[in-house]
């Protein structure tokens, strides 16, 4: 017999059924002994009668979280026995031949609870038993809905989705790189991407116009609740788009998601509030200001656009200029001499989305103009040749034709959680890692072989 989920015997009253998985917990009744079965939709009620006494005998060896394959009949419920809390309340089924297919230890916590009082290093060394936990299915499950959806949404606006490099060469998001040790090019190395973004302008060079990527990104930084090593983006760059094309872009895809898989929330405002920087620093004195009404409500969805951010600012201790974000975001002006005279006064094409209090999203316009280019490198103070060395590749792809482009990176993880109301994007990661960087499951990072790090010429200072 082929084996059918909990979620497809519903209306099969009256047929026989074969059905695998997991032990859920296991109630007997003198006579009778109830096991709810649990697979990847749900859960079911199997029962074992007496009267057949090798198979009640096997039941009642069973234990929580043992795997097993039951063949049987569906029955409807008698009216008071009927659980409108679970999905095949209404069922349960008479089984007639039992088969365990495996044992299982008693488990480190427990995982029919939402398992926030649980010490967060034993979830993560025991990760793939706390993922059992309905919480976290739930959670990987609406991030695959809300994923799926959103390639949707962009592919029919005609977009299409890119792969893009993992072992690369530095990127210029601001954090530290994880570097990986080339064997063929000794004493080279990649650096992990931070983002896609030189990718995707070059993607843009490349004629795509409008390229979108679930990519996943690696910063070496500090973790905290809303931060992690590697992260998830949507990475979006458009050709020929202005900043007002991408924000309405940025609010229809967003207002749609929510609308479909989260119909209880309340989005505060639409359209999307608009701030300039310089508003959002006067009035909330933060960058990402948290426009909810109610605070307490974890049905409000507050989102508003912070547009308008200065494009330099002053580093007192190296005595200079630099980008805010980074060179490549184009300033509002093409007027060089006033670039050059107030830097201080020059705001950029470059928005973030906010979420509750949360960045969940930045971006900006490309400069592609090569004569504000060379202006922004100048008063950052760099030398043309520096500059040449470490974006040499870009700048000579914009002299191929390159057309007006920008784009947005939405920190997916980020908005899971808000979504979720979890207070940490760990919750909404199938595999993160701990606040010091580790992975408890894996044992990672870890040591390697004397032989590995002789082939990449590696030597260890203790
Ligand atoms: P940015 O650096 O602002 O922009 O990143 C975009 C979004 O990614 C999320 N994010 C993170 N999420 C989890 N853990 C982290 N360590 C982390 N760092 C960032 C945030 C953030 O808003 N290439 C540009 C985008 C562009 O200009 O198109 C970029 O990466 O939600």
């Amino acid at each position: 017999m082929k084996r059918k989920l909990t979620s497809e015997i519903i209306d099969l009253i009256g047929e026989k059924v074969k059905l695998s998985g997991w032990v859920d917990c296991r109630r007997d009744h003198g006579k009778i002994i109830f096991i709810d079965l649990r697979d990847k939709d749900g859960l079911v009620q199997l029962v074992f009668l007496g009267s057949d006494k090798d198979l009640y005998q096997l039941a009642e060896t069973l234990r929580s979280e043992w795997v097993i394959s039951v063949e049987g009949e569906v029955r409807g419920r008698p009216e008071k026995m009927v659980n409108l809390d679970m999905i095949t309340g209404k069922i349960e089924i008479a089984v007639e031949k039992l088969e365990v297919l495996s044992q299982a230890k008693t488990l480190p916590f427990d995982i029919n609870t939402n398992g926030y009082d649980i010490h967060e290093e034993k979830r993560l060394t025991y990760r793939y038993l706390d993922l059992r936990r309905g919480r976290m299915k739930k959670n990987l499950m609406l991030r695959d809905k809300v994923i799926q959806f959103m390639r949707r949404q962009l592919g029919e606006k005609g977009f299409i989705e890119v792969e893009t490099p993992i072992l690369t060469k530095s990127t210029p998001e601001g954090a530290r790189d994880y570097l990986v040790p080339s064997r063929l090019n000794l004493g080279n190395f990649y650096a992990l991407p931070q983002s896609p973004q030189q990718y995707k302008q070059l993607l843009m060079v490349a004629g795509f116009e409008r390229y979108f990527q679930v990519a996943r990104c690696f910063r070496d930084e500090d973790t905290r609740g809303d931060r992690q090593p590697e992260f998830t983006q949507l990475d979006i760059e458009t050709s020929f788009w202005g900043q007002e094309e991408i924000l309405e872009m940025t609010e229809a895809l967003f207002v749609e998601t929510v609308k479909k898989f989260c119909p209880e929330k309340e989005i505060t405002q639409i359209p999307f509030p608009r701030i300039t920087y310089g508003e959002a620093m006067e009035k909330y004195q933060t960058d990402r200001p948290d426009l909810r009404k109610d605070k307490n409500n974890p049905d409000e969805l507050a989102f508003c656009f912070v547009v308008d951010f200065p494009a330099f600012e002053w580093r007192e201790e190296e005595k200079r200029w630099d980008a805010v974000h980074h060179p490549f975001t184009r300033p509002q002006t093409t007027d060089i001499e006033e670039m050059k005279r107030i830097p201080d006064k020059i705001l950029a094409y470059q928005y973030d989305l906010v979420l509750n209090g949360s960045e969940i999203g930045g971006g900006s316009l490309r400069t592609y103009n090569p004569d504000v280019l060379a202006a922004t490198f100048e008063i950052m103070g760099h030398t043309w040749a520096a500059i040449y060395e470490k974006f040499g590749h870009l700048l000579e792809a914009f002299e191929y034709g390159v057309p007006p482009h920008g784009g947005i990176a939405f920190g997916l993880d980020r908005f899971f959680a808000i979504l979720n109301n979890e207070p940490s994007i760990r919750e909404v990661i199938a595999f993160p890692k701990t606040s010091d960087g580790r992975d408890l499951m894996m044992g990672a990072p870890a040591g390697v072989d004397e032989e590995q790090l002789k082939e990449l010429k590696i030597g260890i200072i203790k």
